[in-house]
Order: structure tokens, then C-alpha cells, then sequence
């Protein structure tokens, strides 16, 4: 059986197309992927209206792409999985009416997937599988979670942010200072430069016993050491602001992590969504959890940020499940709010 996935929630449209064999792991065929981050960086940020037009542009030439890859023609796809939510509703009702649309044309059902079940299950895609149960860190630009995962579905969350996610913690931080749209890449390429214990910055509920999380203080206390700078601050100085802030953004997630690991006794963490590539995180994780014996799996690092493939990956689980709520290709709905695990 094979899965068309479009993924187009956000800045990116990507398409990928996913073989699920009659046993074993689903297998990525191929993907395409165009990001707009080059066209919403004059803006400092994403501009929704863009995005979806963008995506319109975009979308059919990337299925072609992915098609001719893969040597398989469109009427040989059986299922057309499109990302439903959450996410910007005008960029949600490109990847939906593509897909509902072709799977009306070649009579084929669709599948909407939740985005974040698609990151979730994105280290599925890796060489290093991970097995089931385990905990899940999603970090990505809109979310932070920590979640208990037993199966496709079976998802329990122990903890999440109560303000901003760690993406926009690393992206407000790097606007103020003044590093372009999406931040977070930017400002771990400056942190490397830096001494992360150059600024003194608040750990906001680093002690709360729980798993959750909370930025928002974070980001205040960078804008006061960015005052504090003055107009204009050293190149050393900015570096080292980002290597502190950085540092402060990892350690919460690696303690609450941590927290969420010692809760549950499970022995596996599987890290997902776009922060998810940041190097330093990884170096943190792989050391704390080498010492505990827990064994930590990522997505490969393409597949952190927004894809198609997670998309085609979250749908072809679901259908070997028996789980996937197959619909025929006319009529859609998408779910800009969506919590995962809600109906
Ligand atoms: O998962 P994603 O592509 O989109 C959402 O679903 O939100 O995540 C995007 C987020 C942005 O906030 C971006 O700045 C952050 O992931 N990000 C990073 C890195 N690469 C992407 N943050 C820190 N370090 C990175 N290397
Ligand atoms: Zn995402």
C-alpha cells in the first residue's frame, strides 16, 4: 500500500510518499520539501497569507517530484493522508483541498493527521528506530510537551509548557537580539561562540517538581540584559547572551526530561519537533542519559522541522493499526486547535 503525506501547517510544504508493507516498518519512498523561511524573514516572521499562497505554488510541483522519485504514477498511491492540524487554518486548507481533491479524483480515501503525532512518530523514520513505550520530548516552534507514549495513539501527557514553547523561546530571544526569523538556528550558531555562563538567567519552575515548563520569564530576563547592553553590544557579548540563553533553554528541558523519565521508570526518550535539532540539546541528553542507561532516539536531522515524511508516516502507523480513520475523498475539515489525544 502506498501513502501520499502533505504536510503544509506552517512555513513549509512538503510532500513525501510512504510504502506500508504487508509486515515491518512503513518505508519512506521519497519527499520534497520547500521552505518559505526565505520569503517570511523580510517580515520577521511567518505571515500567514503568504504562507498559504505559497503553499498553493508549491504543492503540485513537489507531488510531481516525489512521484517521479519514487517511478510510481498518482493513480498507483491508495491513500492520501494531509495534515489536519493543529496549525494556520489558510495553510491547513492548502495540503486539504489538494489531498481531498485528488483522492476524490482517483477514488481513494484520505486520512487527516495530527502534526504533532507526525513528530512524534518521526524517529520512526530513522535507521535507529525507537520501540514502544518510551517518553516523548516535543519540542517544536508552537509546543512543548513531555508525553508518555504507549502506541500510535496511546498518549499520555506528564507535563507542558504553561506560556511559551521552547522554539518561541529561542526565537524571541534571538529577535531581541537581532538575529533574522527563525531564530533558534541563528542563535545556536551564535552560541557556539559564546560562554554560557557569561549572564546569570532565571531557570523558570526548574524546581517545580513537576514535568512541565514555563519560557516566558526567559524571555524577559534576556530583554533585560539586552538593555542593559546598551545600542551597541560587542559581538562577544551577543554570542555570549546566546550561548547563556541557550543553556538555560536546555537545561529545563533536560531536567524536566529527566523528571518525566524517573516518574514513569521507563528507560527510552524519544525527542521530536524542530528544536529537537539543536546540537547542544542532543550533547546534554546523550550525556545525562548514557549515565542513566536510558537510550535516546531523534528523528534524523532533516526530519526534525516540518515534512511531508512525518506526515505519510503518522497516516501508514495508524493504517497497519487498523486505526486510521479512512474517508472518502469529498468533504474535509481542518483543525487549526487541536490537542492531540482529543477527539
Ligand atoms: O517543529 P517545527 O519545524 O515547527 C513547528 O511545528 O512549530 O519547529 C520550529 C522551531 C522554531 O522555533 C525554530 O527556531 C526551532 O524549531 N529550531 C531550533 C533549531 N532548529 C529549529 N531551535 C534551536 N536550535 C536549532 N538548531
Ligand atoms: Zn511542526
Amino acid at each position: 500500500m502506498l501513502v501520499l503525506g502533505f504536510e503544509s501547517s506552517c512555513d513549509e510544504t512538503g510532500v513525501a510518499l510512504v510504502e506500508v508493507p504487508a509486515a515491518g516498518a512503513p518505508q519512506l519512498r521519497a519527499q520534497a520539501l520547500h521552505s518559505q523561511i526565505r520569503m517570511h524573514q523580510a517580515y520577521g516572521g511567518v505571515v500567514p497569507e503568504l504562507a498559504s499562497r505559497d503553499h498553493i505554488r508549491r504543492v503540485l510541483p513537489l507531488t510531481r517530484e516525489v512521484l517521479s522519485q519514487a517511478q510510481v504514477a498518482l493513480s498507483d498511491v491508495d491513500v492520501i493522508a494531509y495534515t489536519q492540524g493543529p496549525g494556520l487554518a489558510g495553510a491547513l486548507l492548502v495540503g486539504a483541498g489538494v489531498a481531498v481533491a485528488m483522492a476524490a479524483a482517483l477514488n481513494k480515501p484520505t486520512v487527516g493527521v495530527h502534526h504533532l503525532e507526525g513528530h512524534l512518530l518521526s524517529p520512526f523514520l530513522s535507521v535507529d528506530p525507537p520501540e514502544f513505550p518510551f517518553v516523548a520530548l516535543l519540542v517544536s516552534g508552537g509546543h512543548t510537551q513531555l508525553m508518555r507514549v504507549d502506541d500510535v495513539g496511546q498518549y499520555q501527557m506528564l507535563g507542558e509548557t504553561i506560556d511559551d514553547a521552547a522554539g518561541e523561546a529561542f526565537d524571541k530571544s534571538a529577535k531581541l537580539l537581532g538575529l533574522p526569523y527563525p531564530g533558534g538556528p541563528h542563535l545556536a550558531r551564535l552560541a557556539e561562540q559564546g560562554d554560557p555562563t557569561a549572564f546569570d538567567l532565571p531557570r523558570p519552575m526548574l524546581k517545580s517538581g513537576k514535568p512541565d515548563f514555563s519560557f516566558a520569564g526567559l524571555k524577559t530576563a534576556v530583554l533585560t540584559q539586552v538593555k542593559r547592553l546598551g545600542e551597541v553590544p560587542t559581538e562577544q557579548q551577543k554570542a555570549d547572551l546566546a550561548a547563556s540563553t541557550q543553556a538555560a533553554i536546555v537545561e529545563l528541558l533536560l531536567r524536566k526530561s529527566l523528571l518525566a523519565l524517573k516518574e514513569t521508570g521507563l528507560k527510552r526518550l524519544v525527542v521530536a519537533g524542530g528544536v529537537g535539532a539543536n546540537r547542544h540539546l542532543r550533547e546534554q541528553l546523550n550525556a545525562a542519559c548514557a549515565k542513566r542507561q536510558i537510550r535516546v532516539h531523534y528523528p534524523e536531522l532533516s526530519l526534525c522541522t516540518d515534512n511531508g515524511a512525518m506526515i505519510a508516516m503518522a497516516a501508514a502507523m495508524r493504517l497497519q493499526r487498523g486505526m486510521a480513520s479512512l474517508r472518502p475523498g469529498a468533504g474535509f475539515e481542518v483543525r487549526p486547535r487541536w490537542t492531540l489525544g482529543a477527539a
